[in-house]
């Protein structure tokens, strides 16, 4: 059995004195993808925004490789080895590519060594290095993404959080993105997604969750949550 890396027990929480997510309980093994799916507004970038900082935490803890992480900044968690690809475009329109890598690094003690990373990732996403001093607010949708999860891998993170990581591409580029997290996942990076192509995330993942009403309704292997026929019917429109 692999070890839980990231972990959330009894978690409430959500936005001041909103709730959005009851009683939380997920387990997530090292070096595996989880995906996490369930409909609109049912709390699923709130879950991840709780994990990494951007959420309150009113009750319950949340763990990464066994020490409490409870209420951290994402400042102290991308330092920390956990990096996170938000929802809504994050990049920085007015920057170019390479300067968005860069913010990727701010970590990073040194300039030399963000720099030495950005080109690293050049020679893995080919498409990022040529169009490297273009400005970030002209890319395409696909271009975007790419920059978005190579801006994220600066860090080298042992986890990733994904939130809708294939909305609104082409299919051609929803197929290149899902590829590309199976890769990464191969090179040892543990990956949460969250993704509205439910069929799709739950085929490339070893565990999925079922999140409706700020609850986790179903947990299984991807496999299991796509063969159930409950889980089929309510959300994967089957
Ligand atoms: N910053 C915020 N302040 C207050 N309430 C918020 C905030 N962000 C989200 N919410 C509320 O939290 C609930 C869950 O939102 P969340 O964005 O987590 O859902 P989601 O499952 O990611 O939805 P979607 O599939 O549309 O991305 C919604 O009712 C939303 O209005
Ligand atoms: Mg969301």
């Amino acid at each position: 059995m692999a070890d839980t890396i990231l972990e959330m027990e009894n978690v409430v929480a959500g936005y001041g004195n909103t709730t959005v997510l009851h009683d939380i309980d997920i387990a997530i093994e090292d070096e595996q993808i989880a995906c996490l799916i369930g409909p609109n507004g049912s709390g699923k970038s709130t879950l991840m925004k709780s994990i990494y900082g951007f959420a309150d935490v009113m009750a319950g803890t949340v763990s990464f490789r066994g020490g409490e992480i409870t209420g951290r900044s994402p400042q102290e968690n991308l330092a920390n080895g956990m990096s996170y690809v938000l929802q809504d475009a994050s990049v920085f329109p007015g920057m170019r590519v390479h300067e968005n890598m860069l913010m990727g690094g701010y970590v990073f003690e040194d300039d030399e060594q963000a720099a030495q990373r950005a080109e690293e990732l050049y020679d893995e996403f080919p498409i990022l290095g040529d169009i490297r001093d273009q400005q970030a607010g002209t890319l395409s949708g696909g271009q975007r993404r790419l920059l978005e999860l190579a801006r994220a891998l600066m860090v080298d993170p042992e986890v990733m959080l994904l939130d809708e990581p294939s909305i609104g591409l082409e299919p051609k580029f929803i197929d290149d993105v899902f590829e590309r997290i199976e890769q990464l996942n191969e090179l040892g990076t543990t990956l949460l997604l969250v993704e509205q192509n439910a069929q799709k995330g739950l085929s490339v993942a070893d565990r999925g969750f079922v999140l409706a009403s700020g609850e986790i309704k179903y947990t299984g292997s991807g496999d299991e949550l796509l063969d159930n026929e409950e889980v089929g019917r309510l959300y994967l429109g089957g």
